[in-house]
């Protein structure tokens, strides 16, 4: 099939095809999403088979408003200031639904679900225009890295999917916040853009345990206990603490060359006049913990695309607050490895 790469002038076109039961990817401020009507059976199970996601691992429900929420979920007072302070944002809320009120194949049979209202003024009227939640993931092949461009959901699955959405790069550049309000307290299943800190003020303490979830247990969030975000390459997260450059020199003595370098400036600036310079391949995460958020992915990609690379170092941050976000998908990335002397 022909994948429609829709501006956002064309987004009638693009929840006419929604409405027919297509699938058409969609902008967040996040990562890029893959769509569907939430009320369409075999719509919502060409989701899974587009991205090769196992099926009891549920989406998230989107919506255009908080209003939208109460036909699928009983009103609730902590969601509803949790909804005035965040949305529309990179926050996802887990409500108990109302029986009945959604496909299991969207919940993944769970008595509740994760809604969203994304801050992407073309998403919110792509939702409008369609007049009913879509059902999104993230618009890429299950396993590897989030898209964070329409190029990035092209590559995954075009010729897959109906369309594509196209509002330029996503800003976040990691998944929403996911908080549990269906357990009390209210837990962080998924470390994000918002952090505890944000939330205690309005919802009180919050649970942030993360801990990893084994083989024959059920995790509280199901897509937890899947490899992710994972390139072809071996990554070794290098403890912040730890001197870059001497890391790297290490490593190209142990490893295979080109070797891949993911890299604040001023590292990859350390590295470059140092004397190995040209064994390496590196990605900049730019500046600081929010352009290495936004880059992230997009960097993981890129060394897919150099499949001589079979090792890369990534930089590691201090895990609080965004930092922690970061780290959680990276170390995902990496499958736990860190870097050893
Ligand atoms: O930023 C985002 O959240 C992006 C954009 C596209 O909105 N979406 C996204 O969706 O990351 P996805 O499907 O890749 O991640 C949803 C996460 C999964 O870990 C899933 O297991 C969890 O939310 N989840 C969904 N419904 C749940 C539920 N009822 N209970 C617990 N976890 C749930
Ligand atoms: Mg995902």
């Amino acid at each position: 099939m022909e994948t429609k790469i829709f501006k956002p002038q064309e987004i009638s076109q693009a929840a006419a095809l929604l409405r027919q039961g297509e699938l058409v990817s969609f902008p967040t401020e996040t990562v890029y999403g893959l769509g569907a009507v939430v009320n369409n059976e075999a719509s919502v199970k060409a989701v899974y088979q587009a991205k090769g996601r196992p099926s009891d691992n549920p989406l998230i429900v989107h919506v255009d408003s908080p209003d939208m929420v109460w036909h699928y979920a009983a009103k609730n007072a902590d969601a509803l200031a949790l909804m005035k302070a965040f949305w529309p944002g990179p926050l996802t809320i887990i409500l108990p639904i109302l029986p009945g009120s959604l496909l299991p194949c969207v919940t993944g049979g769970l008595q509740t679900a994760a809604f969203r209202m994304p801050n992407s003024p073309a998403t919110l009227a792509l939702i409008r225009e369609t007049g009913i939640p879509i059902v999104g993931p993230s618009a890429n092949t299950s396993g590897k890295p989030s898209p964070t461009t329409a190029q990035h959901v092209y590559h995954d699955l075009g010729g897959k999917i109906a369309g594509i959405l196209d509002d330029g790069p996503t800003k976040v550049g990691l998944e929403s916040t996911v908080i549990d309000l269906s357990v009390k307290p209210a837990a962080i299943l998924r470390p994000g853009y918002i952090n505890a800190d944000d939330l205690a003020p309005i919802i009180g303490a919050v649970e942030t345990e993360q801990h990893h979830v084994k083989a024959n247990e059920v995790p509280k969030a199901p897509g937890m206990k899947y490899k992710h975000y994972a390139p072809s390459a071996q990554v070794l997260i290098v403890r912040q603490q730890q001197d870059f450059t001497a890391a790297v020199q290490n490593e190209l003595t142990k490893a295979d060359r080109p070797l891949g370098v993911l890299a604040f400036d001023q590292q990859l600036a350390q590295l470059n006049s140092s004397a190995n310079s040209h064994q390496i391949l590196t990605y900049s995460l730019g500046e600081n913990i929010t352009t290495a958020a936004q880059d992230l992915f997009a960097g993981l990609r890129f060394f897919d695309d150099h499949p001589q690379v079979k090792v890369i170092l990534a930089a590691g941050v201090t895990e609080e607050k965004l930092g922690l976000a970061y780290m959680n998908r990276l170390r995902k990335a990496a499958g736990g490895q860190f870097y050893q002397k």
